[in-house]
């Protein structure tokens, strides 16, 4: 059932993998590596130490839960048992699933989706190794085995459970690849593992499996379809809100609680409402201002009657960003492994226009992360991290539809978190 990573030892790679898993044994900095959904800001999950380390690099209040990331179900049926997991061979049995530690309800889930964007949420044992930080004064942890190559390998070097949240500066949209983290935590962090961008691009599923009927606590990269075809699960219901919750702290009225914000304004248009007028957008821009777009399903420009495009800008297409790119622009960090998916960047198409609003010359920066699903989930992130870099006043995104599936409710879900405005049709 375990993925088994094979680390050729001589390699340069391998050598900062070691170098990178010793700093998570003993160092209380945390370190930054990559997953399937997005990067992670992990340290070792059973000392206090380095997970208030994680806290602080991401100026995170620690009332927010970590999750715990293993390589192994052994590595996690040792923590649920609290004592080391003996392999024990019963009659020839590889495991005697009597004794197995981990509730039943998940072992359907663990068997189709692990390694994989799947969190599950465990009693924390009595006598539990974990930092108390981790779990943030709940009974429960939660748990996932990633699918990527370097964490998985990272995890069995440093032999410790990695408890690592996204690694980006809290309230930021989540960081999708290598220079994500840098721009968020350079100065802060020591160690990025960089694995190029991620394939998903979106945060784990959160499932609460000890309740009844089951709850998704976060959607993410695993969907409500596919978790309702395995036994137990058939039931289960949506139990996360789609919009920002409001901080514990008073704040003034109308702000809330960021998440997932960029430094602009996101305004959300829901799936099935059409692009803004012009007359709509000079409320969103003032005048000799940079507007951004996040485009998906339907949305198509015609900007021929406005003006024509002036320049064409980065045009982050799947060759364009290359490992190379990402280590010049990380100089100074310790540890850098080769980009393993590279091809893998959301072809994302930016394109500048300048564009005359109520008389005044507005610049657009325009993003267009395609129709698929998949896609649109991997350039989420990126594409808000873009526009904020552009230095556009307010992003303007079309919404999909978030029953459609597959990881629509998860993009959804953060980018209603994410809007100032929402307008529906
Ligand atoms: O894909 C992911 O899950 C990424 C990568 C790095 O693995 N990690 C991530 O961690 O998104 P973070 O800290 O940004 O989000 C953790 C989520 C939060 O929504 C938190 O409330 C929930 O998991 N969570 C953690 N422990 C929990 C618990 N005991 N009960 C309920 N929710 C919990
Ligand atoms: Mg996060």
């Amino acid at each position: 059932d375990d993925l088994e990573v094979q680390l050729s030892t001589d390699s340069q790679d391998a050598e900062y993998l070691c170098l990178a898993a010793e700093r998570l044994r003993s160092s209380d900095i945390p370190v930054a590596f990559p997953t399937e959904t997005v990067y992670g800001l992990g340290a070792d999950a059973t000392r206090s130490s380095a997970v208030k380390g994680i806290y602080k690099a991401k100026q995170r209040p620690s009332d927010n839960p970590l999750i715990v990331h293993f390589g192994s179900l052994q590595q996690l049926r040792a923590l649920l048992s609290s004592k080391p997991f003996a392999d024990t061979q019963v009659n020839g049995h590889a495991e005697n699933l009597d004794t197995d530690p981990i509730p039943e309800i998940y072992r359907p889930l663990i068997a189709k989706f692990w390694p994989g964007p799947l969190t599950i949420i465990l009693p924390n044992p009595k006598n539990s190794p974990l930092a108390p930080e981790v779990t943030a004064g709940l009974s429960t942890f939660g748990a996932r085995m990633p699918k990527h190559a370097l964490a998985l390998a990272l995890i069995k070097l440093a032999n410790v459970p990695i408890a690592a949240p996204s690694a980006n500066a809290s309230t930021k949209p989540s960081p999708t690849a290598a220079e994500h983290v840098a721009y968020d935590l350079g100065g802060r962090i020591e160690t990025i593992i960089d694995g190029g961008p991620c394939d998903v691009g979106m945060e784990s599923t959160v499932v609460d499996g000890l309740s009844n009927p089951p709850l998704i606590l976060r959607p993410g990269g695993i969907s409500i379809e596919q978790l309702r075809t395995c036994p137990g699960w058939e039931k289960t219901e949506i139990g996360y809100k789609n919009v920002a919750e409001l901080g514990s702290q008073p704040r003034a009225p109308g702000m809330k609680y960021r998440h997932y914000s960029p430094k602009a304004p996101v305004v959300l248009f829901e799936t099935g409402t059409p692009p803004p007028s012009a007359d709509e957008l000079s409320k969103f821009v003032e005048s000799n201002g940079r507007i951004g777009f996040v485009r998906t399903k339907t949305w198509i420009f015609n900007f021929a009657d406005h003006g024509r495009p002036v320049s064409r800008i980065v045009a982050k297409s799947d060759k364009s960003i290359t490992s190379e790119h990402v280590r010049s622009d990380l100089n100074g960090f310790a540890c850098l492994v080769e980009a393993l998916n590279s091809d893998r960047y959301p072809t994302n198409n930016v394109e500048k226009f300048s564009l005359s609003l109520s008389g005044s010359q507005v610049q657009v920066i325009d993003i267009a992360l395609g129709t698929d699903i998949a896609d649109i989930a991997r350039g989420t992130f990126a594409a808000l991290r873009e526009l904020d870099k552009q230095n556009v006043s307010t992003i303007v995104v079309e919404g999909i539809d978030d029953a459609e599936g597959g990881t629509a409710a998860a993009v959804m879900n953060r980018l209603r978190k994410a809007a100032e405005i929402q307008i529906s049709s």
